[in-house]
């Protein structure tokens, strides 16, 4: 039998496809840093100049509004739903719709949320479109690549802690990638060391993942600065001069690979 055409995914891929490129930053768990290093790369790359739009897809705890504060609501329009512009970004984030209130959707409402957020933002044309993905390997997460990953120019960068542990959750995370079809840059270290003084601590030591064929794209330091910028609604990559030059570093390593 044949399927019905998805219309969503369509109208998902021609709204995504305003975007020259999709940068998906993807986690193997939660809370490792990836919506601070979403929000940092889209900050990031915008000073560079580039037109950026940034799209918080995680349903239960969407960071970015708590960052990226505004009191306006996202408007409907005839067009579509209007992203958010804080900061020179375009932001869309579920947080700007429901704000505190939970979301006790499950199953399929959840991933017809999700899809309808991908198919009816109405971005401006940009260079880049940076994705902060749900965290973890689970049915969110793959709806949102098998969504995304239509863009014929997309990317996906791994965040991780560099913990021995956490070397199982990067394959994990990366075989689902590679077998979903995504293309991934690299892999992005977070919390690797701590600065006292003049000294470097590495709590968690060093990890290889050339054993995974990836590539370590750079490793952004543990900086009290960010939670304390994170928590009062300052974006990070003012806060923090040594996150900020490895942000930029890895931005430049993207720009070259995308
Ligand atoms: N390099 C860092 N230095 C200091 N604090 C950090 C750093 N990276 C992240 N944090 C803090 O750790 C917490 C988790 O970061 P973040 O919310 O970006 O993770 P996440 O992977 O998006 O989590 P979730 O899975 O809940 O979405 C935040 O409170 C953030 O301020
Ligand atoms: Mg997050």
């Amino acid at each position: 039998m044949m399927r019905a055409p998805d219309v969503l995914q369509d109208e998902a891929l021609r709204r995504i496809s305003r975007a020259e490129r999709l940068l998906m930053v993807a986690s193997g768990k939660g809370g490792v840093g990836k919506s601070l290093i979403s929000m940092a790369l889209a900050s990031t790359l915008s000073e560079m100049g580039r037109k950026v739009g940034l799209l918080d897809l995680d349903v239960h705890g969407p960071s970015i509004p708590q960052v990226f504060r505004s009191e306006r609501l996202i408007k409907a329009t005839k067009h579509g739903l209007e992203p958010l512009k804080i900061d020179g970004l375009e932001l869309m984030s579920l947080g700007y719709i429901v704000r505190d209130s939970p979301v006790p959707l499950g199953g399929e409402d959840k991933m017809s949320l999700l899809k309808m957020m991908v198919a009816l933002t109405d971005w401006s044309p940009l260079d880049y479109l940076v994705v902060d993905l749900p965290p973890g390997t689970g049915d969110e997460m793959i709806l949102a690549i098998r969504a995304l990953r239509r863009h014929p120019k997309s990317g996906t960068v791994l965040v991780t802690l560099p913990s021995r542990l956490s070397l199982s959750v990067v394959k994990r995370a990366l075989d689902l990638l590679r077998d979903e079809g995504v293309r991934v840059l690299g892999i992005i270290e977070n919390m690797a060391y701590i600065r006292c003084g003049g000294d470097i601590v590495r709590p968690f030591g060093s990890l290889d993942y050339s054993s995974l064929g990836a590539d370590l794209l750079g490793s952004l330091p543990l900086d009290p600065a960010v939670e304390e910028a994170l928590a009062s609604g300052k974006p990070p990559h003012k806060a923090s001069k040594e996150v900020m030059e490895a942000i930029s570093a890895i931005a430049s390593r993207i720009e070259v690979m995308m």
